[in-house]
């Protein structure tokens, strides 16, 4: 059924009593009273919609961050209310109290009341005409209004969904911003022509390509990071470093997902887009300001310098159930997925080993490796220093020296740490790898750790920090690095691993061979 017809609006914020006079303070109010906003969800029954973007959503909402005048519609073809998304969402909702009549509670209810649903069609204008009243229904109170698409769907239906949109419900009084999600295409070529059909229906401001790993705080954390720190400025080179390795890990399988999955795999999930952005960060030369536009030329001059693959430099895994585990997903393989095909050789985990044709890197190999139903949630960056020169070691005789490492964990924990060789405290002269440890969860209070969602939702409802997003250039250059490796290992089969555990081992094998030791002295 129909709900758009809320007059409320999403802010969160109790607005002020009407000021009556010429005060600047009033004329501010009135004109925020005239410019409403409209943000559409399309795809609002989806899992991206219910893990993350409600959630993040109902953080702003509490938080009182969302804009006034903030309209929401959830947009998608299934048939469903407002209600069954609040169940869809309810567990990846942070709720601190669930007490009936608490502050919190009265919040989260007045969040979903001010929801609406309505059910659509993607490619058939006569289905979606109800979304084409709702705009004018709401947009009726305001002199202004802006409208804002944030496309939570699966990529075949883009083309589709953005004629619709630009036929049918381009903002009238405002400006119009359409979000869409990775992948961008599946190759070069696929990746060209949705630019084309795109370039061809709106203008540059009008798209934003959304990577939400450009949103994690660590992430962000990088250009401070790299910039600011004497220490790492001139340390940030092939003079110092050995090797840079790229994890990420999930400790959970590609379930309820597999119908998507099979068509994509590993490489073109994570590793063409998400781990392709952090190196581009990690690696890239100093831009000349902080603005979006050097910041993507950069990233873009970066991705370009990198070395076409080799086959060699490849390892790719698929994973098996494991028999002995106590829980009943861990025991089920990628391919026990009834969507799965038996002989698929899509990729769940992949090792590559990356060289960067300029000066500071020549030498350094950049590794990255992801992959599916592993150990554990991990993604981190870790730097390995040059170990010392041997003569300098030999004043601590048959001590182990292990090379320094720079390690900025993303998740599960956000951390900088500083692995170092000390002394090992007391009457001996005992050395000890250690690390200076820089953790975000004690050092910083909980509510200044945003989530990546809230921080990009906020940033294209309100126009504002560019640099989250992907530019047009460094998207093509990363599909041309891409396509032929896609190609190359197609016909290949890939190693398989059990679930829960580090991977196939030649993955280890790999980063030994481009000079990333993985030590003994902890868990990878
Ligand atoms: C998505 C991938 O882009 O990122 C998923 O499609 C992956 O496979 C996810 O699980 C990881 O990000 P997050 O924020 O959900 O942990």
């Amino acid at each position: 059924m129909q709900q758009f017809a809320q007059t409320g609006t999403a802010s969160g914020k109790t607005k002020d009593p009407i000021d009556t006079s010429d005060s600047p303070t009033a004329k501010k109010q009135k004109m925020a009273d005239d410019k409403g906003h409209v943000l559409v969800i399309m795809g609002a029954s989806g899992d991206l919609a219910k893990k993350s973007i409600y959630p993040a959503l109902w953080e702003l909402y509490k938080t009182s961050k969302l804009p006034p005048n903030l309209h929401i519609i959830g947009f998608a073809r299934s048939t469903l209310t407002v209600k069954d998304l609040r169940e869809r969402s309810s567990d990846f909702l942070k709720l601190e109290s669930t007490d009936k009549g608490s502050d919190e509670s009265e919040k989260f209810r007045k969040f979903w009341s001010l929801q609406s649903y309505i059910p659509g069609s993607y490619d058939d204008i006569k289905k979606a005409k109800p979304l084409t009243d709702a705009f004018e229904e709401i947009e009726k109170k305001y002199k202004e209004c802006d409208r804002t698409f944030y496309v939570a769907l699966p990529p075949e239906v883009y083309k589709s969904v953005t004629e619709l949109i630009k036929k049918n419900w381009m903002a009238k009084k405002g400006r119009t911003k359409i979000a869409l999600e990775k992948p961008f295409g599946t190759d070069l070529e696929s990746s060209d022509e949705l630019d084309d059909h795109l370039k061809e229906r709106f203008r540059d401001e009008e798209i934003v390509r959304i990577d939400h790993y450009l949103c994690l705080e660590m992430v962000q954390a990088i250009l401070a990071l790299r910039f600011t720190n004497r220490l790492f400025l001139n340390t940030w080179n092939n003079k110092h470093i050995a090797s840079v390795l790229i994890t990420f890990k999930e400790d959970f399988g590609t379930y309820g997902r597999s119908g998507y999955f099979e068509k994509a795999g590993i490489i073109r999930d994570v590793m063409q887009n998400h781990l392709m952005q952090i190196l581009s960060l990690v690696a890239m030369e100093k831009p000349e300001s902080s603005s979006d536009i050097d910041l993507r030329k950069e990233k873009a001059r970066l991705i370009r310098a990198i070395r076409p693959v080799v086959n060699d430099d490849i390892v790719l895994g698929q994973y098996v159930g494991n028999e002995l585990s106590q829980t009943e997903d861990k025991k089920r393989g990628y391919k026990d997925d009834e969507k799965v095909p038996n002989d698929s050789k899509t990729p769940t985990f992949a090792t590559i080993a990356f060289h960067i044709d300029n000066d500071r890197w020549e030498g350094v190999p950049f590794i990255m490796r992801c992959g599916k139903a592993t150990n554990e949630v991990k993604d981190e960056i870790r730097f390995q220093f040059k170990g010392i020169n041997p003569a300098m070691g030999r004043l601590f005789k048959n001590e182990p020296i292990e090379r320094n490492e720079l390690v900025i964990q993303l998740k599960p924990k956000e951390k900088i740490a500083l692995r170092i060789t000390g002394k090992h405290p007391g009457m001996g002269m005992e050395l000890e790898n250690t690390e200076l440890d820089l953790n975000y969860a004690s050092k910083y209070s909980k509510e200044s750790l945003t989530g990546p969602y809230e921080r990009l939702l906020l940033s294209v409802i309100n126009d504002s920090e560019n640099s989250h997003y992907v530019g047009r250039e460094e998207l093509r250059y990363s599909w041309k690095l891409f396509t032929p490796i896609l190609q190359m290992v197609e016909a290949r089969k890939p190693i398989q691993y059990t679930f829960g555990s580090l991977g196939p081992k030649e993955a280890d094998v790999l980063c030994a061979k481009h000079k990333f030791y993985l030590s003994t002295a902890y868990p990878w």
